[in-house]
């Protein structure tokens, strides 16, 4: 599945630190990092390998250095940035939608501080390699938007006016991502996790019901972490933002085309839309950025599947661990 997506070690000057790298995303950005030779720094609560040994071999994953502790620490997130003289962050560590319900404090913590704490640090450290994550739910946290409002969109939100604001004053240029719907391996947690799940229950030959219906982005996490780890492949500046949707589709017609792939499976779906946009266009964020890789839908489910197989084989993940 790597080779879909482009990364050189030429690219970077020194050590790229991925926050939240135990998640998804990170574990992709550390895989492809490593892969392509370029010193990487990970960062997270916890060392919490579980989600990048999806990915990686044991050999290549001791060559991340791994360091831990609380985004919403300012000492510690200053301290890792230096210590490790990372020339770029992928700031990815946060909490999403049911998390920030279920402990909004917790939220604002880790989303809105965690993320100024990463600015104060390039700031006070001069890094111009900065990229991170909003999401498509800040759009719901738009004045008179038509779209679903959460604590998660306006934390999202506030980080995009935060990074305006980084570059206004002191010149600390970044580039934010709205992501749609990510899926892949690594997929576990969130409210719109439910379509990778469909992929685990098929393969362990489970029934599933995902719980929406109508259009859905399938954005492999391959493509977001690619296009994350070109974002700081050279400096960068003022504080651009962009959707990233990847394919568009309906959970319809992905069930559809999900059974060609495997006739057997049981997967259906139920509820409502999903209240954000799910169609929006990356070509802006492709004319900005450049090539960062691409994966059609079918080769994305068919690759997914494949690596879910072989997962499930070496004893990593359990379908059966399914609510
Ligand atoms: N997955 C998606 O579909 C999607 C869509 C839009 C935006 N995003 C955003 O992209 C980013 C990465 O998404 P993901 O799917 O990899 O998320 P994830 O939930 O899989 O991983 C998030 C990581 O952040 C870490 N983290 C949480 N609190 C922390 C703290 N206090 N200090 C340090 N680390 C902490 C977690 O331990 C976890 O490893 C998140 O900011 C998310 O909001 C994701």
């Amino acid at each position: 599945m790597f080779q879909h997506f482009p990364v050189h070690a030429a690219d970077y000057d020194g050590p790229v630190l991925v926050t939240g790298a135990g998640g998804c995303i990170g574990s992709w950005a550390l895989a492809l990092l490593v892969r392509a030779g370029v010193p990487t720094v990970a960062f997270d609560l916890k060392e919490d390998t579980r989600r990048p040994k999806l990915l990686m071999s044991d050999t290549e994953l001791a060559q991340v250095r791994w360091l831990t502790g609380d985004i919403a620490d300012t000492k510690r997130v200053r301290e890792v940035v230096e210590s490790t003289g990372a020339r770029a962050i992928v700031h990815l560590a946060g909490l999403q939608v049911p998390f920030c319900k279920a402990d909004p404090v917790a939220g604002a913590q880790v989303n809105v501080v965690g993320t100024v704490n990463i600015f104060e640090a390039a700031r006070a450290l001069g890094l111009k390699r900065v990229a991170y994550a909003s999401s498509i739910g800040a759009l719901g946290a738009i004045p008179d938007s038509p779209w679903g409002a959460t604590l998660y969109g306006a934390y999202k939100y506030c980080n995009e006016q935060t990074a305006k604001v980084y570059w206004q004053d002191w010149k600390v240029p970044s580039v934010g991502f709205r992501p749609g719907v990510v899926y892949g391996i690594g997929r576990d947690q969130g409210q719109t996790s439910k379509t990778t799940v469909a992929l685990l229950a098929t393969v362990g030959g489970k029934p599933y019901d995902i719980p929406f219906i109508g259009p859905v982005s399938w954005l492999h996490a391959g493509e977001v972490a690619s296009a994350f780890l070109k974002a700081v492949s050279r400096e960068r500046e003022g504080a651009p933002v962009f959707d990233i949707n990847g394919i568009s589709e309906t959970v319809e017609n992905s069930i559809a085309l999900l059974k060609k792939l495997e006739p057997g499976m049981k997967v259906t779906c139920s509820g409502k839309a999903l209240p954000y946009p799910m169609d929006l266009s990356d070509d802006p964020l492709r004319a900005y950025l450049g090539d960062y890789g691409r994966i059609e839908l079918e080769a994305g489910m068919r690759d997914t599947l494949a690596a879910f197989r072989a997962l499930v084989a070496r004893g990593q993940l359990d379908p059966a661990s399914i609510a």
